[in-house]
């Protein structure tokens, strides 16, 4: 084993500190002596040292990007058993390729229960996030009541505007819980601001001919559907709840195991 790497002069420290470039500052000592063990190129040990500081920053802003995006739970496009689901293989692709949230266009998926909605919204966001993108997640429940904080403190068009900073918002669980006129108004606002300026993922178990069921003010229905789909991709998810068919295979895995003991 070589000697111990000498640390680095206190002013390096210093100016390395206030240029915050700890990735750098903490590799520079050992960096520095191999290359003058090895007899690297001065270049070299900019190079290596500058190489650190960029993989760490890169790293710690995707750490931050997903802590900002609060999602619920981690999942992946690569978990997605796509032969078990009914989104069509050119729908996934295109989801795949987050070509639409360049084109600032939506996404919605529109299903029952356990059918993948929250599971394509979410591996879109972490992929999204992978890319470098901003994304947030929220419930549609959340999103209504920070809209309806906003309006007791006159605070709704920054709520949206604070909202808009991300490259895509993805609104979850729409119309689980109907909303009242005030609240139609809010999300009204909130899909209109987003139209052609920012892209929304959307899951609602409501096939859009009946969001009358939760929109109860029939115009500003309309007129948001046709914002929301003006660009969109549109996935109908069907069939069994992957949630059913879980319990049932632990179930049938269960009895099996009772039988044997
Ligand atoms: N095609 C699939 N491949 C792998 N896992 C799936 C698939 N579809 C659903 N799942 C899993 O089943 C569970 C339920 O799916 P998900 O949460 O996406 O349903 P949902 O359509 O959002 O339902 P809800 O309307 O009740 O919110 C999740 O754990 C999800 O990862
Ligand atoms: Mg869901």
């Amino acid at each position: 084993m070589g000697a111990p790497a000498r640390a680095l002069a206190p002013d390096l420290t210093v100016a390395l500190k206030r240029l915050k470039l700890r990735a750098f500052r903490e590799l520079a000592p050992e960096v520095l002596q191999t290359a003058k063990t090895q007899r690297w190129a001065p270049e070299e040990v900019l190079r290596t040292l500058l190489e650190a500081e960029i993989a760490a920053r890169d790293e710690s802003n995707l750490r931050n990007r997903v802590r900002v995006a609060q999602f619920p739970v981690v999942k992946s496009f690569d978990d997605f058993k796509l032969a078990q689901s009914s989104v069509p293989q050119a729908s996934f692709d295109y989801i795949c390729s987050l070509e639409w949230i360049v084109a600032k266009e939506n996404l919605c998926l529109i299903g029952p229960a356990g059918t993948g909605k929250s599971h394509v919204l979410v591996s879109a966001g972490h992929a999204a996030v992978k890319a470098g993108m901003r994304v947030r997640y929220i419930s549609a429940a959340e999103l209504i009541e920070s809209l309806y904080r906003g309006l007791a403190d006159n605070s709704v068009g920054k709520i949206i505007d604070s909202l808009l900073r991300f490259d895509v918002v993805i609104v979850d669980e729409l119309g689980f819980a109907p909303l009242d006129d005030h609240g139609t108004q809010l999300l009204f606002r909130f899909v209109a601001a987003a139209y052609e300026r920012r892209s929304l993922g959307i899951a609602s178990h409501w096939p859009f001919e009946q969001w009358g069921r939760f929109l109860p003010e029939h115009t500003t229905a309309t007129s948001m559907l046709d914002r929301l789909l003006h660009h969109a991709v549109v996935v109908t998810t069907e069939g069994e709840s992957f949630r059913m068919k879980e319990a049932r295979s632990r179930g049938g895995r269960m009895r099996k195991t009772a039988k044997k003991s």
